[in-house]
């Protein structure tokens, strides 16, 4: 069975994209899927490249029992090429993003929000310094996206021998 893989991105991957990572991982797991899946998260700069998870965005993850740790990565065209969905924080990503993937690949780049029915962007608690209003908006992303692809994709899923 052929695992669907995922990757989160934003531009430092310290903050949105390893948020996005983790929720969607715990969300799978809760399910029985993780088998399922490959999730990553990248950023679209190098500017973070080797960090941890920036402090705050940890503290939000914490507080609502994420577990995990990340180091920051910047996104190439080749991990671009190796998964199936590449889900972007803001409008930037996905410009840098298509930059990046020399303009293909725009079919499988999508707005993490856009799942949600609202394609607006998750603001950037860097600047924002509101990273539980981040973590809120990025959760329901993730449950949407989930939502999304055990509609749509279905075939797609392999079932722990526990469910
Ligand atoms: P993120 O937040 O894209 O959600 O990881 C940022 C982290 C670092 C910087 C900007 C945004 N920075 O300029 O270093």
């Amino acid at each position: 069975m052929k695992m669907i893989s995922v990757a989160f991105v934003c531009l430092g991957n310290i903050c949105r994209s390893p948020m996005a990572e983790l929720i969607f991982k715990k969300l799978v797991e809760e399910r029985g899927l993780s088998s399922s899946f490959n999730i990553s998260s990248f950023g679209t700069s190098d500017c973070e490249e080797g960090n941890s998870v920036y402090p705050p965005a940890k503290r939000a993850l914490d507080r609502h029992n994420i577990p995990g740790e990340h180091i920051a990565k910047q996104i190439s065209k080749r991990d671009i090429l190796n998964n199936d969905y590449i889900l972007v924080m803001d409008t930037n990503n996905l410009f840098d993003v298509l930059s990046i993937a020399g303009n293909s690949c725009s079919e499988k780049i999508f707005k993490l929000r856009a799942f949600t029915g609202d394609n607006s962007d998750i603001a950037d608690p860097w600047y924002t310094l509101n990273f539980e209003k981040s973590y809120k908006e990025i959760e329901e992303g993730c449950i949407k996206f989930l939502e999304y692809l055990l509609k749509e994709k279905k075939e797609a899923f392999a079932y722990d021998k526990r469910h």
